[in-house]
């Protein structure tokens, strides 16, 4: 390795993955020891095991090493360390495993990545560790609610032998090692290096902070963003790239280097920016661009932020000297009018008008096909986030029809089917209780066990109809609260989801009974019958309410058609 480059952390760079002859024999082997199937956030963690990007770690930590860098941010051996990097698993498989054991680490095709060689397992104070790490045990905090609802309940720690790193099919030459990215440093002579980290597109900001970067401290740039896990909701990583690649050509020739990051975030703020700063460093970094709220969660739901804005520059700063790697902190940069240009905020002189646009307008803008000024962002990468986030008209959305049996579900999703046709421009589906108990869930009973697959299954095929820009219409009973949330939560980040509370009363929908079910719950022949022998949740976050005693079909559905032209999801103009 070239040494004018940085000394990885703790001295070298680790690299697990074993000779092709050791390979073959560890595949051998393997088929006596038990397997284990990664999580996504394992199979990030383990990419950067094996490729040196966490050096100088060399496994899943161990007990000693977990305490340590909970408590005091330290391994064992003292070495500087602020998160932990573990391997949680379920309490059986645990229970089959003790210290000498080896497991068959495996990627969801059931491929060998690397055998763990086992030292020790334990069950870890969760919230502790949330509380030591993150600061808070407020599961608002995305690592926080990750740590204590998605981690299993046992720790496995031990050394590692990398066999096959995780497979990528995407932007495969984008994706350099910490050992490919320092060869191609020294190749292009570059020593001084200042990484940008980030997980969100950027705009003409950001590109004007880090060329000033970059030019004060006369290094050279890495575009280095993550494309591991970020924060949910964020924009997805191919959108991501796509956008880079347009502004990386807006650099000066030779100067900046773009080079996609397998991290899983965990969106630690201080402590994550120290790890953002090793990782940085044994991919032959010089410098780090810090910037405020790095790597931060943003506030919780009283509007609390859970780090101060400088918190992350505070605390690199105090670790700055024992890291090596600097920090060069983001000054905030605004477009300043009068100039036609980007400035500092601190530089902004008095009196003069700055201009700037949240994310949050951002989204608004692009789901309402609005202007998206030139001076925020390039061209190119508003075209690429416009093909990502159509305006609404384009956009799929769900309407999810809710109510007793009888209520009058089926007919209204029938008659909006016909009048979304009628209007045209998406492909729709009906998704009625008795057709999808037909086609999808036959098997079923009526149980709440059952009910609820039934509902989990509409959600999941309404949703992919929405993220495939087209129009569901549901109408299951879908009697529980809590499974009509999870499908909200499912549909709702790929489109629109309407949720219409059929609200008829019991006493008219049992005079209709259409189907003479009413009569039979009512002489115990059928048995859990919603609304007679089975509860009805009512729920509370419809965005319509409709009861169909007075109201005929076309009336009850106008209410519905009136609210997603409001929303912007179909135009009634001619
Ligand atoms: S659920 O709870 O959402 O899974 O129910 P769903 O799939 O929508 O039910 C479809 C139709 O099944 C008939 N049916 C019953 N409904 C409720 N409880 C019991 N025990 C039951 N047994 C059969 C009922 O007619 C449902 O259709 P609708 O159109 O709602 O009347």
């Amino acid at each position: 390795m070239p040494n004018h480059l940085i000394e990885p952390h703790g001295g070298a760079l680790k690299n697990l993955m074993v000779s092709n002859k050791r390979a073959v024999q560890v595949k051998e082997l393997s088929r006596d020891w038990p397997s284990w199937d990664l999580t996504a956030r394992q199979t990030c963690d383990l990419a950067l095991l094996l490729n040196g990007g966490f050096s100088p770690v060399e496994g899943f930590m161990t007990r000693d090493d977990y305490e340590g860098v909970c408590q005091d941010m330290r391994l064992g051996n003292g070495i500087l360390w602020p998160l932990p990097i573990v391997l949680d698993v379920t309490e059986q498989v645990a229970s089959q495993l003790q210290p000498g054991t080896t497991v068959a680490l495996r990627d969801l095709e059931g491929t060998m990545l690397a055998a763990l060689h086992v030292e020790e397992i334990w069950q870890p104070d969760r919230n502790r560790e949330a509380q030591q790490v993150f600061g808070t045990t407020n599961t608002e905090h995305p690592g926080v609610r990750y740590l204590l609802d998605q981690t299993h309940s046992h720790y496995v720690g031990g050394k590692l032998e990398g066999i096959a790193p995780p497979h990528h099919y995407d932007f495969v030459e984008l994706r350099l090692t910490p050992a490919e990215l320092r060869a191609r440093f020294a190749a292009l002579g570059w020593k001084r290096i200042v990484a940008f980290q980030t997980r969100n597109p950027m705009h003409r900001a950001h590109q004007e902070l880090t060329f000033r970067a970059a030019a004060d401290i006369e290094a050279s740039l890495l575009i280095h963003p993550v494309v591991g896990m970020t924060k949910p909701g964020d924009v997805d990583h191919y959108t991501r790239v796509r956008c880079y690649q347009a502004v990386a050509r807006h650099y000066p020739k030779n100067t900046a280097l773009l080079s996609l990051l397998p991290l899983a975030m965990r969106m630690g703020g201080p402590r994550e920016a120290i790890l953002h700063a090793i990782i940085r460093k044994n991919y032959g970094c010089t410098h780090i661009i810090v910037g405020r709220d790095h790597a931060g969660p943003g506030s919780d739901s009283s509007g609390k932020p859970f780090y101060g804005p400088y918190e992350a520059q505070e605390l690199l700063r105090e670790h700055e000297g024992e890291l090596g790697i600097r920090m060069v902190p983001f000054k905030m940069m605004v477009y300043a009018e009068d100039k036609d240009a980007y400035m500092p905020v601190d530089e902004v002189p008095e009196g003069m008008t700055t201009r700037s646009i949240s994310g949050t307008e951002l989204r608004d803008r692009l789901a309402k096909g609005r202007d998206i000024p030139s001076w925020f962002s390039f061209p190119e990468v508003i075209d690429e986030l416009r093909r990502t986030y159509p305006p609404r008209g384009k956009q799929g959305f769900t309407v999810f029809f809710t109510g007793l049996p009888s209520s009058g579900k089926s007919t209204l999703a029938n008659v909006l089917i016909t009048k979304l046709m009628e209007i045209g421009g998406r492909p729709t589906t009906l998704l009625d209780g008795d057709l999808v108990r037909k086609h999808l869930s036959s098997e079923l009973g009526f149980s709440k066990e059952h009910r609820d697959i039934n509902i989990r299954r509409i959600g999941w095929v309404a949703s992919e109809i929405t993220k495939n820009s087209g129009i569901a219409v549901c109408a299951p009973i879908a009697p529980y609260d809590r499974i009509r949330k999870e499908v909200r939560g499912m549909v709702g980040p790929t489109g629109g989801f309407v949720l219409v509370h059929v609200a008829t009363p019991v006493e008219v929908c049992e005079q209709r009974d259409r189907k003479g079910l009413y009569a039979k719950a009512r002489a115990g022949i059928i048995k859990e019958f919603t609304g007679v022998s089975d509860p009805y949740e009512e729920p509370d976050d419809a965005e319509i309410r409709v009861d169909t005693t007075e109201l005929s079909p076309q009336e009850a559905v106008q209410s519905v058609i009136l609210h997603l032209e409001k929303e912007g999801f179909i135009s009634l103009a001619e």
